[in-house]
């Protein structure tokens, strides 16, 4: 490379370039590194390496440009020559720090901080990355004296008030874990990790310990948003307002003048919009309020007023996000026939089709009503409504078209599955969250999710590949966006499974994904080898899971990870009587199948499924059908999972479960430092039958 010229500017005045000095192209990358000009940045800092200029600021900073391109090892040999020219270079024993704990030199990154923090000990990023360091070695207690020092020398630090609240979660200290999160967003509101962090946080908490104002006003905030996964709330939605939505509801019974008070509680409202309602309760009056509304519009005495239309529309998101679960009864569907009567008469209304879109998605009636697509209105909710009812779903029918497809799907379970999945494509889903910023090194993320144990890096980290092998509707690739530099292949046999992904992806702009049609036992056609491939919920559903993991083995790499998501025999006791009935009954899996036999459930007319209540998969369509009804279904014991793991020479890393779990396990079997015993992990389960209920997730890796 030529040496940096002066600016186009200077060069109208003179046709000689004037030379820049060594300081000014160190400031001119920096000033491009600072404006997020990393191609450029990337380029000076190069060139004044080559130059010579042995300027240790060069050095460090050229070494965070690697390590976000997961080039860790040239990463690391830079920040070291940073700290071979200036020993007390602070930033740079922390950045050192940083690469060392991505790529699992746990102990070594520990030293780096603690020699930042030596050198300069008034470093709050070194201590707050020393905290995340020592809470990934299990020392909680010290991680939150790190993290409370970095508050003490600089208390607006957002990261770090985040970061102390994620100990004191998992040290069980809810209530200032909860103060330090919100801490956290009011200093930074962007910071859009804690969103979802939070979210996950109030589903795993025990909310009566939270100071319930607080509590209304964060739910009101992550109801406004839409880059988290509102189902997750829904626990803290009915701890705050069930009551009151169960009085409204109940009001509305005897006198729907009473409507306007309902409406008018936005957070209630939004959240029949974003959150599917798990409560058996609930479910009864809104489907009564469903049932009276239709056979108000039906007999239309009186105009529907303007609060009884948001509530119709509202409820029309629920149960399209739910799948219209709902029990209906053969009278309204007979008057669900007279709307649609009235509808082709050109008798279209607001009223008319938001009642229509509380029974069936609209998109699914253009061919009866080809006018709703001309319909207009100047209702903001009612826009809404048809944007999520007919233009998302349209948009999905277009995706479809443009699906890559491999290979045929000829096995015979495959094609059953691959029909359920096209009709109920799993899950339903609206909106989620996704890292775009705070990325992190798949070591760092399995280390995070097999914490314990932990790994060294041992794989390539340039670009690695992911394949997420039945990656169903797209919320599984939305966890693969914390991962630093990945490519990523989504297999699928549901091609509206991969379009409502698609659309998704399309929506949040994510670019880092092909998503292709294809059964798992053709993954070689693929014509690749991953260095990650993740599969949860999937092999269980195949006719022979080993043949299913053996097709998955034979494309990772020979240093490669790959992350199971299995059903468990013990905890799904109650699923397989439901299985029993239902095969007694020679059921088909089909929608008015399925809601009859919720409706039994409900009623306490199979009093011995009373269980499936409580499990969160009861109230949507596909969900319950997943659980009930799937067309195959595989369960494993640990002493299985052993066994396959040893025949397949694969090495167990460790199980994904919360802390509290972890640290219970703990007491039992204290010697287990690492807890990847699995004969410990059977033991375990007996005692604590439930602990897999959302199945066994665990990471393995090929080999030693
Ligand atoms: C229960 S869903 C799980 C989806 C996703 N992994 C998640 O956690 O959200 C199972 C998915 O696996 C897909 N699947 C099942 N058998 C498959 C096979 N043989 N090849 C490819 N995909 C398969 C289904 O189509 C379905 O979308």
């Amino acid at each position: 490379m030529k040496g940096f010229g002066a600016q186009q500017k200077s060069k109208k005045k003179s046709n000689k370039k004037t030379k820049l000095s060594k300081e000014q192209i160190i400031n001119q990358a920096i000033q491009f590194h600072s404006q997020g000009n990393i191609q450029e940045a990337a380029k000076y800092y190069q060139y004044c390496i080559n130059q010579g200029f042995n300027d240790p600021k060069v050095f460090s900073n050229y070494g965070i440009i690697l390590q976000n391109l997961g080039k860790s090892q040239e990463a690391e040999i830079s920040y070291r020559k940073a700290i071979e020219l200036k020993p007390d270079f602070a930033n740079a024993h922390s950045n050192l720090g940083n690469i060392l704990r991505d790529l699992g030199k746990l102990q070594d990154a520990e030293l780096s901080y603690r020699k930042a923090i030596e050198v300069k000990p008034d470093f709050a990023n070194a201590h707050s990355n020393l905290g995340v360091l020592l809470t990934d070695l299990g020392k909680s207690q010290e991680a939150e004296i790190s993290y409370r020092k970095a508050i003490e020398i600089k208390p607006d630090y957002g990261d770090a008030h985040y970061n102390l609240g994620n100990i004191l979660r998992d040290l069980g200290k809810l209530k200032e874990a909860f103060d330090c999160y919100l801490k956290a967003i009011d200093i930074n509101p962007k910071l859009s990790i804690i969103y979802g962090s939070i979210t996950r946080f109030l589903k795993n908490s025990d909310l009566s310990q939270l100071n319930k104002l607080k509590l209304k006003n964060i739910l009101n905030i992550l109801l406004e948003r839409n880059d988290v996964s509102h189902n997750k709330l829904f626990k803290t939605f009915n701890f705050l307002y069930r009551n009151e939505l169960i009085y409204y509801l109940e009001k509305l019974d005897s006198d729907f003048s009473n409507t306007n008070l309902l409406v008018n509680k936005k957070v209630i409202i939004n959240a029949l919009k974003k959150i599917t309602i798990k409560d058996i309760r609930l479910e009864k009056l809104l489907t009564n309020t469903r049932k009276y509304l239709c056979n108000k519009i039906t007999k239309n005495k009186e105009e529907i007023s303007y609060s009884e239309l948001q509530l119709i529309i509202a409820l029309g998101e629920q149960c399209f996000l739910n799948e219209y679960v709902y029990y209906l009864t053969e009278e309204e569907k007979a008057t669900l026939k007279i709307i649609i009567k009235r509808c082709q008469d050109n008798e279209l209304s607001e009223s008319n089709i938001s009642i229509l879109s509380c029974y069936c998605p609209l998109y699914k009636l253009l061919d009866q009503i080809p006018s709703l697509t001309s319909f207009n209105s100047s209702d903001q909710s009612f826009k809404e409504l048809i944007e999520l009812q007919i233009t998302e779903p349209l948009k999905e029918i277009e995706l479809s078209k443009n699906i890559k497809k491999l290979g045929s799907i000829k096995d015979d379970i495959s094609q059953k599955v691959k029909s359920q999945y096209e009709e109920n494509p799993y899950p339903r889903w609206r909106y989620g969250s996704h890292q775009t910023n705070q990325k992190i090194s798949i070591i760092q993320a399995i280390n995070n999710d097999i914490n314990p144990n932990y790994i060294r890096q041992n794989i390539d980290n340039n670009q690695l590949k992911v394949l997420i092998a039945g990656c169903g509707t797209g919320q599984h690739i939305l966890d693969t966006q914390r991962y630093k530099n990945t490519q990523i292949t989504g297999i699928d046999l549901s091609v509206s499974s991969l379009s409502y992904a698609q659309r998704k992806i399309n929506e949040l702009g994510i670019d880092n994904v092909e998503l292709i049609q294809m059964d798992i036992l053709e993954v070689g056609l693929l014509k690749e080898r991953f260095d990650i491939i993740e599969s949860s919920g999937v092999l269980h559903h195949m006719n022979d899971p080993l043949k299913g993991l053996q097709a998955l083995l034979s494309v990772l790499k020979s240093n490669g990870f790959l992350i199971l998501g299995l059903y468990s025999e013990l905890a799904r006791q109650n699923i397989i009587e439901a299985r029993n009935y239902i095969n007694s009954k020679k059921l088909q899996a089909n929608e008015d199948n399925i809601r009859n036999f919720r409706q039994k459930v409900i009623s306490g007319e199979l009093n011995n499924l009373n269980s499936l209540k409580n499990g969160g998969d009861f109230y949507s369509l596909s969900e319950c059908r997943d659980l009930c009804f799937h067309a195959q279904e595989h369960r494993f014991t640990i002493n299985q999972l052993a066994e396959t793991l040893k025949s397949n020479e694969l090495k167990f890393l460790g199980f994904l479960l919360p802390k509290p779990v972890k640290s219970l396990y703990k007491q039992y079997f204290p010697e287990d430092k690492k807890q990847i015993n699995l004969q410990n992990w059977a033991k375990f389960e007996e005692k604590y039958p439930n602990t897999f209920a959302g199945m066994y997730q665990f990471w393995v890796s090929k080999g030693e």
